[in-house]
């Protein structure tokens, strides 16, 4: 094995086990390591003390030997590493490799936030059991708008059918990390790395996994993929250098396996309204805010005053769990806890709901930002040839229908139930007037 991919599959060990990309220095040691070098020359090299590079060093083997299981030392890693290589070219029929079924139901859930604070979502918890457990849905998408519990209702939903999987597996891509890598943890971790001869990066990692989904039932979890969508484009692209996720979810959403993958986005990647209207097993949840009951357990935890009052307070924010305990702190800390005084003020307060506002807009072409502008100022529910006619922008009827789709795909506009009219949340009107209106008019 050459240096490079030596380093190569080191570095994504290291990642897979800890999270973290190795030091410079790591990387140092690793490569004077691979000359043969002893620590003592290492240590003059790197202008460090010996016990220093030494304390580095197996600090780096022993990260390696967790991941590899199998005990891995300055002078045997160049060993370990050759035989996986000699497993990874062997690797063309991966199915010959993948172990023997086994029923033990083994999970990871990652960083997952914890749930055990959790109002309402009975509606959608049922209708998404149906889908997966019932109904045995490949690929199930999770979208709404910043803050709306998307990630939370995912846990929750993982928890509540954890009997029904062999694995489950959560992860977040907020670190985005490449198709490649991400799939190599979740292949290992469902195939059991230890038992089995998986080669350390799999030359089609796309195949082995659905294999994988196929060999065990796996609840496969992927938390917030707006991470890796592109930013100033119409919704739904993947940015450059992630496309190959989309072929993922695809293969997932096509191909015939025993799992589920379940995913979460505030952007809906555009081939996953097409598949989800071929294919039967595909399907997405778009979720709205918390119903007036599940709002109210917040605010009674939030130990808000005038229950009576409480309504408006959750309509003028659409029952967003995120924008609820926020704006609730501050009408415990400046009005006494008295929502009606809040709403007297007559302002739409955005408070630290501000920053995740400031995260989706980033996200927005000028001309969907020119779009919303114009539905701030009509201020009400308005269907698609009235915002034709009126819409002072010089844009075609065609370029106005893929705005609005974009715009609905990232959650900013909502569709009037059983109508053709669109219109803002009154959180997002505010937000856009206070951030865009002035400019583009
Ligand atoms: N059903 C619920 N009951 C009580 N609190 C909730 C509920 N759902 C979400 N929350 C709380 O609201 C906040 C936002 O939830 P969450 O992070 O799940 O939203 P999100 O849609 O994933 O947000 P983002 O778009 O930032 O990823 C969190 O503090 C969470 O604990
Ligand atoms: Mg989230």
């Amino acid at each position: 094995m050459d240096f490079k991919t030596a380093l190569e599959f080191a570095e994504e060990s290291f990642l897979a086990e800890t999270k973290k990309s190795p030091t410079d220095l790591q990387k140092k040691i690793f490569e004077k390591a691979f000359e043969g070098k002893t620590y003592e020359k290492i240590a003059e090299e790197c202008n460090c003390t010996d016990s220093y590079v030494k304390e580095v060093g197996s600090d780096l083997w022993r990260i390696l030997s967790s991941k590899l299981g199998k005990r891995v030392s300055k002078k045997s890693f160049r060993n370990v590493f050759e035989e996986y290589d000699r497993s990874s070219s062997s690797a063309t029929q991966p199915t010959t490799k993948l172990p023997e079924v086994e029923t033990r139901c083994r999970q990871d859930w990652g960083e997952a936030p914890d749930v055990s604070i959790f109002y309402g979502r009975t509606e959608e918890l049922t209708e998404l059991r149906r889908w997966i457990v019932a109904d045995k849905c490949r690929l199930v998408a999770l979208f709404g708008m910043g803050g709306i519990g998307k990630t939370s209702l995912a846990v929750k939903l993982g928890k509540q059918i954890q009997n029904d999987f062999d694995r489950i597996i959560w992860r977040s891509l907020d670190r985005t990390p490449s198709l490649n890598i991400f799939l190599t943890e979740i292949i290992k971790f469902i195939c059991n790395e230890q038992e089995t001869n998986l080669p350390p990066t799999p030359s089609d990692p796309i195949s082995l996994a659905i294999e994988c989904l196929n060999l065990h039932r796996c609840l496969l979890i992927i938390d917030g993929i707006e991470a890796i969508m592109e930013t100033g484009k119409l919704a739904g692209k993947y940015r450059e250098g992630y496309q190959d996720y989309g072929k993922f979810f695809q293969k997932a959403a096509q191909l015939n396996h025993k799992s589920c993958v379940v995913f979460t986005s505030s952007e809906k990647p555009q081939e996953i309204s097409l598949l989800a209207t071929r294919i039967r097993q595909v399907r997405f949840y778009k979720i709205g805010g918390l119903t007036n009951e599940a709002a109210k357990q917040i605010l009674l935890d939030r130990e808000l005053v005038e229950e009576k009052e409480w309504h408006d307070f959750i309509e003028r924010y659409e029952g967003n769990p995120l924008a609820l305990w926020m704006i609730s702190a501050t009408v415990v800390n400046l009005f006494a806890g008295k929502t009606s005084d809040f709403l007297k003020t007559g302002t739409v307060f955005l408070g630290q709901v501000e920053g995740v506002l400031c995260e989706m807009f980033d996200r927005l072409t000028d001309v969907e930002v020119k779009v919303l502008c114009q539905l701030a100022v009509i201020n009400q529910p308005i269907s698609f040839s009235r915002l034709r006619d009126e819409i002072s922008l010089d844009i075609s009827s065609s370029v106005l229908m893929n705005v609005l789709e974009s715009l609905s795909g990232r959650s900013l506009i909502e569709t009037e139930v059983g109508q053709d009219l669109f219109r803002l949340q009154p959180v997002i009107r505010k937000y856009t007037i206070a951030r865009f209106c002035q400019i583009s008019s």
